[in-house]
């Protein structure tokens, strides 16, 4: 079975083809990282104005590096929620119609679902049951995984969500937009001894999280080192490395009771936090340690693409489920 997975919820437009036998035939990416960066952050119109020119040049490409036509394909997938509205519809629209066009299935996908479900792609798949650590711009969860659409929510972020809390960091420290991976670089150089920033919610019990205290830790931390001047190089890696430690270790404490509590020791981390390099290596540790394994997609897959949507609609449509001829989205839509 071949499926063509679209992916428009955000900034990145994502085409992938995905086959049952031989796994991903081909895959392209176009980021709107350059264009938002003036802004500090995305800019909806912009994002779908971005994704219709970029969409249908990606799925040629796709189609040429694969060998295949659309006459191949055994269906489409496009993301369908949760995300921006009108990027989400460019999308939906392009994969509803091509999928009509070609006389094959079309299904809408959970975004969060196709992250979760990335680590498959990797040649050494986790097995079910096991714990996901779901952690992007817009979601922080731990999933119970039985299956594919076997999903048991444990916990979530209270209010930001880490990528989110990366980002507002990164803007306090007047890192460029997109915040989070230049902030785990900032904090390469950080002397982490010389703040400690607390750790949300670790002491209570439950596997909630809470970033937006952190905040305006980093906020007052900023402010008191400033003082009436500007801020240090030294000042800003050692608050980006202070910042990372604290995130880091509240969603390992987290993961690990999670694991206690369901009796579980397969650990799958996915979403654009999950390619952070500390994070990865603190989660390695403690699972080996508790004789678990721990389990990513490969970083290009961490942070959004068409590979993981290509699949989990591969998924769904070998469960006989498809939808139906209208387009929807679903820009708020919980898993
Ligand atoms: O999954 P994703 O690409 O898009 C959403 O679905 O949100 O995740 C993007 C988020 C952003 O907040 C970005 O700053 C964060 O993932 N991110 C990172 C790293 N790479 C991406 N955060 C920390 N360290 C990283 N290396
Ligand atoms: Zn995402």
């Amino acid at each position: 079975m071949k499926v063509l997975g679209l992916e428009s919820s955000c900034d990145e437009t994502g085409v992938a083809i995905y086959d049952s036998e031989h796994g991903l035939l081909a895959d392209a990416l176009y980021s709107q990282i350059g264009l938002h960066s003036e802004f500090g952050g995305v800019v909806p119109e912009l994002a779908s104005r971005d994704h219709v020119r970029k969409l249908l040049p990606l799925v040629n490409e796709v189609f040429e590096k694969a060998g295949i036509t659309g006459a191949d394909l055994d269906g489409v997938a496009f993301t369908s929620g949760p995300g921006l509205a009108g990027a989400l519809m460019v999308g939906a629209c392009a994969g509803r119609a091509m999928a009509y066009a070609w006389g094959v299935p079309a299904i809408g996908v959970h975004h969060m679902e196709g992250h979760l479900l990335a680590p498959m792609l990797e040649e050494t798949p986790p097995a079910f049951p096991f714990i996901a650590l779901l952690v992007s711009g817009g979601h922080t969860q731990l999933v119970r995984v039985d299956g594919v659409g076997q999903y048991a929510i444990l916990g979530e972020s209270l209010d930001d969500a880490a990528g989110e809390a990366f980002d507002k960091a990164a803007k306090m420290l007047e890192l460029p937009y997109p915040g989070g991976p230049q902030l785990a670089k900032l904090a390469e150089s950080g002397d982490l001894s010389r703040f400690t920033f607390p750790r949300p919610m670790v002491n209570r019990p439950g596997l909630d999280f809470s970033f937006s205290g952190l905040k305006t830790f980093t906020l007052n931390t900023i402010a008191d080192c400033r003082g009436e001047g500007e801020l240090s190089a030294v000042d800003r890696a050692d608050i980006a490395a202070a910042f990372q430690e604290a995130v880091v270790d509240t969603l390992s404490i987290k993961c690990l009771r999670a694991l206690k509590q369901e009796g579980l020791t397969r650990l799958v981390m996915a979403g654009g936090v999950s390619a952070n390099r500390v994070l990865r290596a603190r989660l390695a540790e403690k699972l080996s340690a508790m004789g678990g394994e721990v389990y990513y997609p490969r970083p290009e897959y961490c942070t959004d693409n068409g590979a993981m949507i290509a699949y989990a609609g591969f998924c769904r449509l070998q469960a006989g489920q498809q939808d139906e001829l209208g387009i929807a989205v679903r820009p708020r839509w919980p898993m």
